[in-house]
């Protein structure tokens, strides 16, 4: 009752009171309103943009790198925005840009690979010149079905193709621009390539397959919205929307009957499946009926039905050997991965990582292995022993880890938990069990390397009820999102427990703060924080996902203008707006060389607003990145510092 009456008076109070007691003290120790600290954030702030077009501080330059349909492998087939076929998409850049890593070779700042996730496909741009598309209305999502109901062969195998991930080699050239190379270890991971399960998951029952009878492989890695970046210097993609690829119709009753391990995480009762209708291409193809989830064999291993079950991992992929197939790591749990973001390694100690579950009243959930971290020898089946938690944020400011684990917070067969790779499966239903936080959509991660801080963005979360409220998800009707920051006593990130506070609370001047106590203001306002990275200095770099915003855009995130790339000091709170993009996108991937004077950030499905009646007269929403008229195209920025200098500075 007393914590009930603490947590109302917190609320009652309004925002003022929260950020009193949130936005504050428990982890640094800050002087009240000091945004005087200088060299970290040095650029002078671009303004809110309402253009359709790319703006970076004055003294920065920028220029493009790894549009969607460059070629990078086999024949090099050229990008042909609208027109290019499937096996050309094969051998190109995907669409939607989202989690990029650039992997240096041999520790250089010019020479490296490009790691980036294509996170959905967008089929009116893929096909804008082809017969079933051109000078038709479609909106973003819909895909053009035949008369029958079934769906062109080689525009099925052009959006597989679109998903995945890329890596490519990029060198910096003599005029200083950046330029993809060719490289025998260039390749695509596609929605469609054969991939290995490991960990507990590994040969259950729940993942057994007519592709896999013994449960142990899969094809594709789907939805790839951000990732993470091993200690051992491989890439991790994460699986975030994944369920819309696949239709159940099984029915008794006539209603839905979906096993729980569909269900909870919203496979599509639709018979044309929640996306693109895959499993209904004309060539009644095994590698597209496998979208079908319905039980239509006599037995799993004759059918498809598990086929979901094989998805909403953690994939890794190791860009240096191009034979490797790609790895899902099952014992990170299984749900709509954000992306992951690992604690600082320790000799003889676990690794430790966290991951955000981007849905609404969804949870951030933390893995400490159990083996230690060996410098050079150790691999990613560390991944493949351990404990996977959930979070729960007490509305004191404490904080603490809720085991996913058989015999762990009632996670017993007796309740329905079978054994661990049954819990994995259903890690919300564990995490629902075990009592975790419901928190408003947590996407990307990141760890302050000179603190060990753990800052997660909660984007936004129309759906909260003020009945609903706790002090992490301060706002009922939350549009804008807040981003959460923890850290441990002693730097402890294996430890059960952890203290808390709001970093920001994002929104316009009435409804945000910062760290000092102050509003957001002309400088840095922003909503629905997003992506996030901390740099080798500690700037913290923000990235926003307001949705499709475009110019004639009208509702609550009205005053925003375009997403954007804000940088912010952690140990001062101070935010400054540096960089902001076309009409349409959002602003997804960030990363720089290790000397900190050339930053990658992608700008992804610019023109995504334009209405299905736009589409059909030619007018795709943006002209991003080339204005030719053509159809626009997700790409990487790269930004270099006029001086030299490192980026932020
Ligand atoms: Fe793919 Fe949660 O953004
Ligand atoms: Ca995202
Ligand atoms: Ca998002």
């Amino acid at each position: 009752m007393e914590a009930r009456v603490a947590r109302r008076g917190v609320l009652m109070g309004g925002l003022a009171a929260l950020v009193t007691g949130l936005v504050g003290a428990p982890i640094t120790a800050r002087a009240a309103s000091t945004q005087t600290r200088t060299g970290l954030l040095g650029f002078k702030p671009v303004p809110v943009s309402y253009q359709d077009k790319v703006v970076v501080p004055e003294g920065y330059s920028f220029h493009l790198l790894g549009e969607t349909g460059t070629p990078i492998s086999g024949d090099m087939p050229a990008a042909r925005p609208g027109a290019n076929t499937g096996a050309e998409q094969e051998h190109q850049i995907g669409q939607h840009h989202d989690g990029m890593h650039f992997f240096p070779i041999g520790g250089s700042s010019s020479d490296g690979f490009i790691v980036v996730n294509h996170e959905y496909a967008e089929p009116r741009f893929l096909h804008a010149e082809k017969p079933n598309y051109k000078g038709q209305p479609f909106h973003t999502y819909r895909v053009a079905y035949d008369a029958d109901g079934k769906r062109d062969d080689d525009e099925v195998r052009m959006e597989i193709a679109a998903h995945g991930v890329s890596i490519y080699r990029t060198t910096r050239q003599t005029d200083g621009t950046w330029a993809v190379v060719a490289d025998p270890r260039n390749r695509r991971i596609t929605a469609g390539t054969p991939v290995q399960i490991s960990g507990p998951v590994r040969g259950a029952p729940h993942v057994r397959t007519r592709f896999s009878p013994d449960g142990a492989m899969t094809r594709g890695t789907l939805n790839n919205c951000a990732h993470g970046v091993t200690p051992w210097n491989t890439y991790l993609a994460a699986e975030e929307n994944w369920a819309g690829y696949f239709a159940n119709t099984d029915q008794i009753d006539q209603k839905p009957d979906l096993p729980r391990e569909h269900a909870r995480y919203g496979v599509s009762t639709n018979p044309q499946g929640g996306r693109y209708g895959w499993h209904l291409a004309k060539s009644g193809a095994d590698e597209h009926v496998r979208f079908n989830a319905s039980a239509t064999g006599a037995s799993a291993v004759d059918d498809y039905r598990n086929e979901p079950n094989t998805m909403g991992w953690m994939t890794e992929i190791d860009p240096f050997n191009p034979d490797a197939a790609p790895i899902k790591r099952t014992h990170l749990g299984r749900f709509a991965h954000e992306g992951v973001v690992f604690a600082p390694v320790i000799e003889g100690q676990p690794v430790v990582c966290y991951s955000g579950d981007d849905s609404r009243f969804e949870y951030i959930y933390k893995f400490v292995s159990e083996g230690v971290w060996a410098p050079g020898q150790t691999d990613g089946s560390i991944l493949d022993r351990g404990t996977l938690y959930a979070a729960k944020f007490n509305d004191d400011g404490s904080g603490e880890w809720l085991a996913l684990a058989p015999g762990r917070n009632g996670l017993t067969p007796a309740n329905g938990f079978a054994d661990l790779a049954d819990i994995l499966v259903n890690t919300r239903l564990a995490a629902d069990h075990a009592g975790a936080t419901k928190m408003d959509r947590p996407e990307w991660g990141a760890v302050d390397p000179s603190t060990g801080a753990v800052f997660f963005t909660l984007t936004n979360n129309v759906r909260r009820t003020q009945a609903q409220v706790d002090a992490a998800n301060p706002r009922a009707v939350n549009h804008f999102g807040q981003i959460v920051r923890w850290s441990y006593a002693g730097g402890d990130h294996t430890a059960a427990s952890f203290a808390w506070d709001l970093f920001v609370i994002a929104g316009d001047a009435n409804a945000s703060r910062i760290a000092t106590g102050e509003a957001l203001n002309d400088d840095n306002i922003f909503a629905c924080p997003d992506g996030l990275w901390c740099d080798a200095e500690s700037r913290l770099w923000i990235q926003t996902d307001m949705g499709d915003l475009g110019p004639g855009y009208e509702g609550p995130l009205k005053g925003f203008g375009m997403n954007a790339l804000l940088a912010a000091d952690p140990a001062t709170g101070e935010i400054r707006r540096f960089m902001t993009g076309p009409w349409g996108q959002e602003c997804t991937g960030v990363v720089k060389t290790p000397d900190g004077k050339t930053m990658f950030v992608n700008f992804q499905h610019p023109g995504a607003h334009a209405s299905a009646q736009q589409f059909a007269a030619g007018d795709y929403g943006s002209g991003f990145p080339d204005y030719s008229g053509r159809a626009p195209r997700s790409a990487t920025v790269v930004i270099t510092k006029d001086d030299g200098g490192v980026i932020g500075t």
